[in-house]
């Protein structure tokens, strides 16, 4: 199959604030903004920003939870939206997710054993001894032993708990998990624990991720290529070396020099430039970063600046570090080529 496994044009979402009865235009929140990327079969593609940047908000798009407000979702080039019957139960079987709370989106009546069979009961019955097997088989997987599986939820420990909603997203053998936030709530020995279980997955079964995280440390340690969202836009996508060694966009930068040097996997994202993140009802003007930018000129506050691509394969979206040139951003969210893992990659 040539093209990206998944690949995102447009995305948007408002969500409308009240009725609006008496009003001509109803206020909306803009969760997520003009998204485009894509993710190759087996990537690790991160997405990283403030708290209320879109992040989950773009990971229900993909998961179709909620429908877009504009912009396509395309699997393997099939778009999701217009999936009939037969054909979303095979699409809903390549991409699982996983979740921040394992507690909260685990049955506490229902055994490991049962918990991470259950999608595949959805789609076969099995026998007993088959149910058996798969349990066992996936509770290995995700490195746990095989006699769990007759524990319930509040018998195990949080990273325990990680691990059972990672072997029932493995259950459908997917080729995309959506992870949001799904290291965030663990200590910091399980997180690398589940983390490094994600690569593993990553790289021996070569399941791709689009894994959401507000902690720039757990990001640099595991993405192939990083997309850094501002109130719901993508302002930089990049590899994630060049990213951590040279970021360009004004935001990035400020992220990544807000990392404590000795300990980089405790980035927090909460504040780590001045000011206050804006309201998503009534964005900023023209770049929606302007006021907290250092760099921002006057253009800034009445033109949204496009993505552009730049030469090392990164694309930026600042009138200042990325000047709109020759190559504009409009011919470059229409380009088809997405480069995969090492190749010289757009979105
Ligand atoms: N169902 C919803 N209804 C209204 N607003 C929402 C809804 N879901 C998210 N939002 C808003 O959309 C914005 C983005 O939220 P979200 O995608 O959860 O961000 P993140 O995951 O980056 O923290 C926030 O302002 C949030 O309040
Ligand atoms: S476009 Fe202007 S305000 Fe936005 S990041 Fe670039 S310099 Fe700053
Ligand atoms: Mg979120």
């Amino acid at each position: 199959m040539n093209g990206p496994l998944l690949k995102v044009e447009n995305l948007t979402k408002h969500y409308p604030l009240g009725a609006g009865i008496f009003k001509k235009s109803i206020p909306v929140i803009r969760a997520v903004e003009d998204v485009s990327f894509s993710v190759e079969a087996g990537e690790m593609l991160c997405i990283v920003g403030e708290s209320g940047c879109g992040k989950s908000t773009v990971a229900r798009l993909l998961m179709r939870l909620v429908e877009p407000t504009a912009g396509r979702v395309l699997i393997d080039g099939t778009d999701i939206a217009g999936l009939k019957k037969d054909a979303l139960h095979a699409w809903r079987r390549r991409m699982q997710m996983v979740f921040q709370d394992p507690y909260s989106s685990l049955n506490p009546r229902l055994t490991a054993g049962q918990i991470i069979t259950e999608p595949v009961e959805n789609f076969e019955r099995l026998s007993r001894k088959q149910r058996q097997a798969l349990a066992a088989d996936l509770l290995r997987k995700v490195g746990m032993s095989p006699e769990m599986m007759h524990r319930l939820p509040s018998e195990l420990s949080g990273g325990q708990r990680q691990r059972l909603g990672i072997a029932r997203a493995l259950s459908l053998n997917p080729s995309l998990i959506i992870a949001d936030e799904a290291v965030s709530a663990l200590d910091v020995s399980v997180q690398a624990q589940i983390l490094n279980l994600l690569l593993d997955l990553q790289q021996q079964m070569g399941i791709a991720f689009v894994f959401i995280s507000h902690d720039l440390g757990v990001v640099e340690h595991i993405a192939h290529r990083v997309a850094v969202m501002y109130l719901g836009r993508i302002v930089e996508l990049a590899p994630s070396e060049a990213l951590f060694a040279k970021p360009v966009h004004p935001y990035t930068e400020a992220l990544i020099a807000a990392a404590p040097v000795p300990d980089p996997t405790r980035v927090r994202l909460e504040a780590p430039v001045d000011g206050e993140v804006p309201s998503p009802i009534n964005p900023p003007s023209g770049c929606a970063f302007h006021p907290r930018c250092p760099l921002a000129v006057d253009r800034c506050r009445i033109d949204v600046p496009p993505l552009v691509p730049m030469s090392d394969g990164r694309v930026v979206a600042c009138h200042v570090r990325a000047p709109a040139t020759s190559i504009s951003a409009g011919e470059c969210l229409g380009h088809d080529s997405f480069g995969g893992l090492g190749k010289q990659s757009t979105y």
